[in-house]
């Protein structure tokens, strides 16, 4: 990448990602547009970067292209990615060999040696990059599985830098990680960074097992707490803090919107529009083999069968945004859940009236957030989730207090939101059971549950997450950085 001598070395707080937070749009006409890019990551990210002054260096989302905009104020800088780097870092090395290793192998993860050449070449792109905006003594935040490597090449190229990098991921199981031919390399990679962020103590944990093992170093053997009880692996001079600082979202934000009358006019015209169904139940995804989107509707087509549920008084709504759609699994995936809708309409609906409602396109954030005040409950089923935005969404949501949240035991989110109904999502009769609790719980267990849920979301929102992480950063090697730093 070069970056224009204008711009260079003028951030103080540069955040690296895969994605910029915008996509590139080029209409048929010619005229750019950039839109908002999928996922949780730039969820997170967008309002914090809103309220510093920084740049955001990523991928435009398009092949080959290389525009630095300025979009609402932030300095955006793209790594240009041409079609076969797209083809075997994106879609191969991240997303079919990284994406199913680090969530419990669902897929079985495939192991090329071109697509780890494409990995490393494709993070040194975005080092250099990162190096070239950064000011001297910058902060610099690099985030998720694409760019494991960044952090020590940016290391090697800019010594001076404070270098945080976090995970938005699981970290995977010993076991399962040490399937990776490339895996002392991603740990090296890991360890350029002062301070290392997952979403939970257990995966600090792992990762400190591993760079005991694999990279020889010595770390600290205590346990690790949640932003707070950091663990420390001693490379050289450096002490590299590693943490657990659960991801959130903008709660206050939500809730405010929410509470509008043009967004509580939406969702009761939602409901009429469904026909007034006594329970409205609801999906909101990437469409993802992680998210278990096949579960619930398997849940939901045997309760119907049995009849627990009746298709008359029920609507299912699933919003799925189309994912990484040149991915093999990803193609068959989707066929199975299409198959899976049709099965439960043909079999249950009516010409009037469909039991399953699916929209495979991302719909606007006013109307997401209409969806959840009219939902009654919310499905959140995936078979491994590094954390699960949506569940916090939801309940962010719900100042009324009504509607019911359940909850997989494989999402971060689990370890905080202990009051919403929690299934193991391999247990089919348990997640039956849950989906029964929750359609009929008493109107005061509902409020009693919401209410728990709230507390925990709106007191534990993203400027806490990023504030946790940025100030633990900031003290990091203050020696060994100022040293640097001359
Ligand atoms: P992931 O990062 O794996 O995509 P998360 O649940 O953490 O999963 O975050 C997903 C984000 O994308 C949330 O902010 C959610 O509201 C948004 N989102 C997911 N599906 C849709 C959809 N169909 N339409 C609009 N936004 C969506
Ligand atoms: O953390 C989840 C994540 O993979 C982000 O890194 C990513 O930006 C988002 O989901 C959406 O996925 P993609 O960028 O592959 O469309």
């Amino acid at each position: 990448a070069d970056v224009p001598a204008e711009i260079a070395e003028t951030a103080d707080f540069v955040v690296v990602a895969n994605r910029l937070p915008v996509d590139k749009e080029t209409l048929p006409d010619g005229t750019v547009r950039w839109k908002r890019s999928p996922g949780g990551l730039v969820t997170a990210l967008e309002p914090i970067l809103r309220s510093r002054t920084g740049a955001w260096v990523g991928w435009s989302g398009v092949p080959d292209s290389a525009d630095n905009p300025v979009v609402d104020g932030l300095q955006l800088v793209s790594v240009p990615l041409s079609a076969q780097e797209i083809n075997e870092y994106y879609e191969g090395f991240s997303n079919a060999t990284l994406w199913p290793l680090y969530h419990d192998v669902l897929v079985k993860p495939e192991y090329h040696r071109e697509w780890w050449n494409a990995y490393v070449e494709v993070n040194r792109r975005f080092a250099e990059a990162a190096s070239e905006i950064a000011s001297h003594g910058a902060m610099v935040w690099i985030q998720d599985y694409q760019l494991q490597l960044v952090p020590k090449m940016l290391r090697m190229l800019r010594p001076d830098l404070r270098i945080g990098f976090f995970l938005h991921i699981p970290f995977p199981p010993v076991e399962l990680f040490m399937q990776l031919p490339w895996r002392t390399e991603i740990v090296e990679g890991l360890l350029g960074a002062d301070l290392i962020g997952f979403h939970l103590p257990g995966g600090a944990q792992n990762f400190l097992y591993l760079a005991r093992r694999l990279a020889g170093q010595a770390t600290s053997k205590g346990t690790v707490g949640v932003r707070a009880k950091f663990g420390v692996v001693q490379v050289g001079f450096r002490h590299v803090r590693v943490g657990a600082f659960p991801i959130s979202i903008d709660s206050g934000a939500l809730d405010a919107i929410s509470k509008s009358k043009k967004i509580r006019d939406r969702a009761a015209e939602l409901r009429r529009e469904l026909g007034n169904p006594r329970t409205i139940m609801l999906g909101v995804d990437r469409l993802d083999y992680t998210k278990g989107i096949d579960v619930r509707l398997k849940a939901l087509s045997e309760l119907l069968a049995e009849g627990r549920v009746d298709p008359r008084e029920t609507v299912m709504i699933q919003l799925a945004t189309p994912s990484r759609e040149r991915v093999d699994s990803y193609i068959r995936m989707r066929a199975g859940i299409e198959q899976l809708v049709g099965n439960i309409n043909g079999t249950h609906g009516e010409v009037a009236h469909q039991v399953v409602q699916y929209l495979h396109r991302p719909v606007d954030r006013d109307e997401l957030i209409a969806f959840f005040v009219a939902a009654d409950v919310m499905l959140v089923t995936p078979l491994r989730d590094g954390m699960n935005l949506v569940a916090k969404e939801y309940v962010a949501c719900r100042s009324d207090l009504g509607g019911a949240l359940v909850l997989s035991e494989f999402t971060g989110a689990a370890a905080e939101l202990r009051s919403a109904y929690q299934a193991n999502p391999y247990d089919l009769d348990g997640v039956k059971d849950a989906i029964v609790s929750a359609v009929s719980q008493t109107p005061d267990e509902g409020r009693r549950r919401m209410r728990a849920l709230r507390r925990q979301v709106l007191a534990h929102d993203v400027s806490r997450w990023a504030q946790s992480f940025l100030d633990t950063l900031a003290t990091v090697n203050e020696t060994t950085t100022s040293e640097n730093r001359g």
